[in-house]
């Protein structure tokens, strides 16, 4: 049997993280210059799944189901949803340009791409539906209690707005837009700051309600401007948005210094996105400001920046 591949794009957040768990709106794009490939090959006259992810020094196998093992517990429910009791001997070799734990969606990347490899390695046809409904699966596994935008976005590949347990709406985006990623350097991890938002929120849930009806105001304005192109306005939301995030305590020193700097190079706007307490900024820049606005957030302290586009599209499946 032929060596098969697939991919999965990393995504951001470009409004509305944290409040859409509460079930506002929130707009992600994925990023189709950064992704997360899965090649599956057969082992023949083998017995179980050879894991091989150099970034991450994985060179094991897995021979019987462990609960404590993310691929093991991934490879598990696809089978539940495929209906099959036996997995053919294979090798899982994991390559990715996302960074881990820093809001770019790796988790959900790795989710799909592994989704699309193995049933289409086992000659299984999946739709964009069912694909998204086990990734989603997958992330519960290792996240608790996400929203679902990250598996969604990643899953369809295209700009979507998305509010909780609803069908995810495809926006359309007039004019493409050119994003730097600035990684602040910090990991974090996406369920920490999540409980610590829901801390929050219980203690006083008309003020932190107050915060997420604007964010949730925010959003909706911005998908009608993302129809138009409009990027300057698009990028002064951004720029609210985040000072809403750091009212919600997930922003830190270094996050605000790097929206500071990027707004001060060219950009439009910036904020973070995804969980917060580290991880990307994401800056909306002039695509002749882009190196530029990279430079100066590498010279004002971000450990890397990465550059991706999001292309037009009609907003529609
Ligand atoms: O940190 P990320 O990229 O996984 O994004 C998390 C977005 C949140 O709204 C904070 C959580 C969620 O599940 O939607």
């Amino acid at each position: 049997m032929p060596a098969l591949s697939a991919s999965a794009p990393g995504k951001t957040i470009l409004f509305g993280e944290h409040a859409v768990v509460y079930g506002y709106p929130a707009i992600a794009v994925p990023l189709a210059d950064i992704s997360l490939t899965v090649i599956v090959q057969a082992l023949p006259n083998q017995n179980g799944i050879h894991i091989l992810n150099q970034g991450l020094h994985e060179d094991f196998s897995i021979n019987s189901f462990d609960s404590e093992n993310r691929y093991s517990l991934a490879i598990e429910i696809i089978q539940k949803h495929l209906g099959i009791r036996h997995m053919p001997a294979m090798q899982l070799t994991i390559t990715s340009k996302i960074p881990l734990a820093s809001g770019l969606g790796s988790s959900a990347a790795f989710a799909v791409a592994l989704t699309k490899a193995v049933t289409s390695f086992l000659g299984f046809k999946v739709t964009l539906e069912m694909l998204n409904k086990i990734a989603f699966e997958i992330e519960q596994n290792q996240h608790g209690t996400p929203s679902g935008i990250d598996n969604t976005v990643v899953s369809y590949q295209k700009p979507v707005f998305f509010r909780k347990n609803l069908p995810p709406e495809f926006i359309k985006v007039g004019s493409s837009l050119t994003l730097v990623l600035a990684n602040s350097g910090i990991r974090s991890l996406t369920k920490e700051s999540v409980s610590q938002v829901r801390e929050l929120y219980d203690h006083d849930p008309e003020k932190i309600g107050h915060i997420f009806d604007q964010i949730g105001s925010i959003t909706e304005k911005a998908r009608k401007l993302f129809e138009s192109g409009d990027h300057k306005i698009i990028g002064e939301l951004m720029i609210e948005n985040h000072h809403l995030l750091k009212k919600l305590d997930v922003s830190l020193d270094k996050l605000d210094h790097l929206v500071g700097i990027a707004v001060k190079s060219g950009a439009y706007g910036a904020k973070l996105c995804g969980g917060g307490k580290g991880g990307n900024v994401v800056a909306l820049v002039p695509p002749d400001q882009k190196d530029e606005v990279a430079k100066a957030l590498v010279g004002a302290g971000a450990e890397s920046c990465l550059l991706s586009t999001v292309e037009t599209t009609e907003g529609i499946l």
